[in-house]
């Protein structure tokens, strides 16, 4: 939630900041703004409510030159988006300008002690308190630290500031005295600089950074860093002043843009089956019929004595660890347990030695998910990652991880990264099953099936004319039931998901069996049912319940496998998706699902890649 970006070197500011804002425009979008110091030091604030585009316009007919500033997207948390509450914010008598990503918990008692000191607000935010308590702290110095780095004591007041801040925050904040330098900290809340040739920038993920530079740092928790165009000192708050690790940005312009699709999420979609090639390139074994993961940081022993696993995560991440449930359970016979992350990080659930927890997330930044972790770490817990974003919090959290790879997500709908999660999932299962019960033959023909999978999911993608139809059919409806057993329940759970977040359809998946116990009764001639009712060992079961809505007089869409004619029989519209091993029926029934979500969506006008009250990464509980 919010995305913060900055920019200090010899370039145009503005138009690296305007640039950045739109590519991380997903982290929330209700309104924004930059600062920008021009070049006789003057610091200078935009701000406008809704998109970037209304800023951007702004900026076009009253332009800020200058070649240091920094920007926000903003996502609501304290005060509603209003331009007074949009950030940039002003810190003491305009002495600082900063933005924020992050929420401050006790910003009330620090609000009222700041008033009392003869601050003044002008917003309803906890942001402003962050500024003026930096400003305070500032004022306080009766003989500011000095030593090598002539910004040190505006770093020491920050350092100051953030102690007393219980919360988090990703920090990016230039100062009126000083228009020479920038200064970025965070704790909890994402933040990575680049490093250029007299330049460097900030930006709450990669993305902004991409055609710029592909010198990346991805800074820690409780570090704080003094940019100017040419140099870059990053301090911890133990540990003094620290040498950060410059890594490899491994991304291109097509990466986070829309690359000749009309949206993000399709364009998602269309990527999958690549995305899911990365995710099981150089992880499987065929020598070994296993699968291998670098990341897991667990020795053989520890491997061995797993006796169970926790799956934890929020939203779309749950569903694919729904499925991670199924699939561990039977190649692995390791009893999993699914747990959303807002329920485990408050409830004492007992947790034995042996018991492995990972983190599903797609940020990485999720903030109960991140809490979940924490909780299980703190209990004594090997914890691990299952992450997209490379260096996010829970990645770098976590004892240790296994990356999707499925390249940036943009769309606020997780279309890719839900498959990619699948996919690794089952690579998991694969590779704990070898360790216990499956055989080398068994081994062998899972890896088969998976190498023969992104053809399947890229066949599935054909579904896309007849699915566009099938929404003009049923745009209009106000509920929809998503229905499927076994390993396609959790896909009707994503499929219903999907249609909420975009279209704002009331959806519901549920068991198709389960659906006797209740959701039955919303069937009339109004409300459409998606079944997903692949070949495998439910198949007749699921018949049955068709049967059940037939009865009656629901409508009935179908999702089947190719070489299916009873289906059609009931059904009123049917999807054909190809055949595949069972376990992996889910990654070609989601397709023409995500499909059917997105065009629904644009039919009823939605904005697809930006539904309204949602944003891609919560980083609030
Ligand atoms: C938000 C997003 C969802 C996502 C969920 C979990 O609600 O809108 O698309 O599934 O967060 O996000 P994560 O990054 O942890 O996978």
């Amino acid at each position: 939630m919010c995305g913060i970006v900055g920019y200090i070197g010899y370039g145009d500011a503005s138009e690296f900041l305007l640039e950045g804002l739109r590519r991380l425009e997903y982290r929330g979008y209700d309104s924004a703004g930059v600062a920008i110091i021009d070049p006789d030091g003057v610091v200078s604030v935009r701000k406008t409510t809704g998109r970037i585009e209304r800023l951007a316009s702004a900026l076009a007919s009253a332009p800020l030159p200058g070649s240091i500033g920094i920007g926000h997207t903003r996502w609501a948390t304290h005060g509603p988006a209003t331009e007074g509450n949009a950030h940039p914010h002003y810190g003491g008598d305009r002495l600082l300008t900063l933005c924020h990503n992050g929420v401050i918990e006790n910003f009330q008692a620090l609000k009222t002690k700041l008033e009392s000191e003869g601050y003044v607000f002008q917003s309803a935010t906890d942001t402003e308190v962050i500024a003026h308590l930096i400003s305070s702290c500032l004022d306080r110095q009766e003989s500011p630290v000095r030593d090598a780095d002539p910004h040190a004591h505006l770093a020491q007041a920050v350092k100051e500031a953030l102690e007393q801040i219980r919360g988090t925050y990703g920090l990016a904040i230039v100062f009126r005295d000083y228009p020479g330098v920038i200064i970025a900290a965070r704790l909890g809340s994402p933040l990575v600089l680049g490093v250029g040739t007299d330049e460097h920038f900030i930006a709450s993920d990669a993305s902004p950074l991409v055609g710029h530079t592909d010198k990346i740092i991805y800074l820690s928790d409780h570090q704080i860093a003094v940019l100017t165009a040419d140099s870059l000192r990053v301090t911890h708050r133990d540990h003094g002043r620290v040498q950060p690790s410059v890594e490899a940005l491994q991304a291109d312009t097509s990466d986070v843009t829309l690359n000749g699709y009309s949206h993000y999420m399709l364009k998602e979609i269309f990527e999958q089956p690549e995305s899911l090639k990365n995710a099981m390139r150089g992880r499987l074994s065929e020598d070994d019929a296993t699968a291998m993961f670098g990341g897991l940081n667990l020795t053989p022993q520890q491997l061995g004595s797993v006796d169970r696993i926790i799956l934890t995560a929020c939203g779309t991440s749950w569903h694919a660890a729904l499925l991670g449930e199924y699939l561990i359970e039977e190649f692995a016979r390791i009893p999993v347990e699914v747990e959303y992350a807002s329920e485990l990080r408050y409830r004492n659930p007992p947790v034995d030695p042996g018991t492995l927890v990972f983190a599903i997330s797609q940020s990485g930044e999720t903030a109960d998910t991140l809490g979940a972790i924490r909780e299980m770490k703190r209990k004594g817990h090997h914890t691990l990652a299952i992450c997209n974003v490379v260096g996010s919090s829970i990645a770098q959290e976590a004892d240790g991880g296994i990356y999707l790879h499925a390249g940036p997500e943009i769309g606020v709908a997780s279309t890719k990264a839900y498959t990619s999660q699948c996919l690794v999932l089952s690579l998991l299962a694969l590779y704990f099953g070898r360790m216990r019960h499956l055989s080398f033959d068994a081994g062998q023909r899972i890896i088969n099936s998976l190498h023969g999978l992104p053809s399947k999911v890229l066949a599935a993608l054909q579904t896309g004319e007849e699915v566009k139809q099938i929404a003009a059919k049923y745009c209009d409806a106000t509920n929809f039931l998503y229905l499927g057993r076994q390993y396609n329940f959790p896909t009707a759970l994503e499929g219903a998901l999907k249609l909420k977040e975009i279209s704002y359809i009331h959806a519901e998946g549920y068991p198709a069996a389960e659906m006797k116990h209740g959701p039955i009764a919303l069937v009339d001639e109004h409300t459409p049912s998606v079944f997903i009712v692949p070949h495998g060992f439910v198949y007749d079961k699921v018949m049955s319940n068709i049967e059940e809505v037939k009865a009656r007089g629901g409508p009935i869409i179908a999702i089947v496998e190719e070489g299916d004619t009873r289906v059609a029989e009931l059904a009123d519209d049917v999807v054909t998706v190809p055949s595949v091993d069972e376990f992996l029926q889910p990654f070609v029934s989601i397709i023409p699902l995500q499909l059917l979500s997105y065009h629904i969506a644009l039919l009823r006008g939605c904005d697809v890649d930006k539904p309204r009250n949602l944003a891609k990464s919560v980083t609030v509980e």
